[in-house]
């Protein structure tokens, strides 16, 4: 039996990175799939790849009418939902604090917050009556930025560390019915994660980065040494977004390839 056999699972923003590789692992292990995504390119080559096989819906995750027109649809083509992962994220460019223009901070702090915190909030009050009837399950995405310094800018940080503690207020306003459990990851290989237009940068992505300088900085700083891709993500959400997760609710599992476990005495070379 595959582990999402008979589980229908919604990933939001996941139009690219490491939704869209959830999303793929999903539908290989068993699940009916439905993607939400803002992008409409994305949303075209979703359509191209998955054809009539995926619910693609169109939809900004801070809109809660959209969000709604989201649910309606998965009721509609599936009648159910076992699982929403959230995946949905921008960055803030690493900017410092000190080189932000004062000006521009009600701005970026806002544009970053509404995706990667009010998103989740919103996302987890429009689908919880359909994770209820179904005892479903929540999977959100923070980052290790939640857990160490320069991570990101203070935006990021701060709205990856909102997320580390939603994920354990949810699931005990949702005990027992829907568990609520989140990733930290480190590094994504393929990651198209844009920053925040606030500040100019929304044409930056993660990916224009040269491959080999960022497995370089990768390397110097992590214990396993190959950047996971999205796919590689793929079996910890789809076992936190099944009903085989029988043991846990509310955690959030650090999936860094041993980023934050640095040694204290020893330098490797
Ligand atoms: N890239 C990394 O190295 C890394 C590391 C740790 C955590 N993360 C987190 O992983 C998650 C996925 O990031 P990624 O690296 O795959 O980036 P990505 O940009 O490839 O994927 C994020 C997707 O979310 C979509 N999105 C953005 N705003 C949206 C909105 N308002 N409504 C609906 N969809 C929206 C984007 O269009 C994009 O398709 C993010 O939460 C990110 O913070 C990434």
């Amino acid at each position: 039996m595959q582990i999402l056999e008979d589980h229908t699972v919604l990933v939001t923003g996941g139009g690219s990175g490491l939704g869209l590789g959830v999303a793929r692992h999903c539908r290989a292990a068993g699940a009916r799939v439905a993607i939400m995504e803002l992008a409409h390119d994305k949303v075209a080559r979703l359509r191209e790849e998955f054809g009539d096989a995926v619910l693609v819906v169109q939809g900004d995750v801070t809109r809660l009418a959209d969000l709604q027109a989201c649910r309606d649809a998965v009721v509609a083509r599936y009648g159910r939902l076992d699982a929403l992962i959230g995946t949905q994220g921008i960055f803030d460019g690493n900017v410092p604090l000190l080189e932000t223009a004062p000006e521009r901070l009600d701005a970026l702090f806002d544009e970053i917050f509404h995706v990667n915190v009010k998103g989740y909030v919103l996302s987890a009050r429009v689908f919880h009556e359909l994770l209820r009837a179904s005892g479903g399950a929540i999977v959100l995405t923070t980052s290790t930025a939640a857990y160490a310094a320069d991570g990101g800018g203070v935006t990021y940080t701060a709205s990856k560390g909102a997320i580390r503690s939603l994920v354990g207020q949810l699931a005990f306003e949702f005990a027992p019915h829907v568990r609520v459990n989140g990733v930290a990851p480190a590094g994504i290989a393929n990651s198209q994660l844009r920053g925040p237009r606030t500040l100019g940068l929304e044409g930056q992505q993660q990916s224009d980065i040269p491959k080999d300088a960022f497995l370089g900085m990768f390397r110097s700083l992590s214990l396993m040494q190959e950047l996971p891709t999205p796919e590689e993500h793929g079996p910890l959400y789809a076992f936190l977004a099944s009903r085989h997760n029988t043991i846990m609710t509310g955690q959030t599992v650090v999936a860094d390839q041993g980023l934050l476990n640095r040694a204290v005495l020893t330098r490797q070379a």
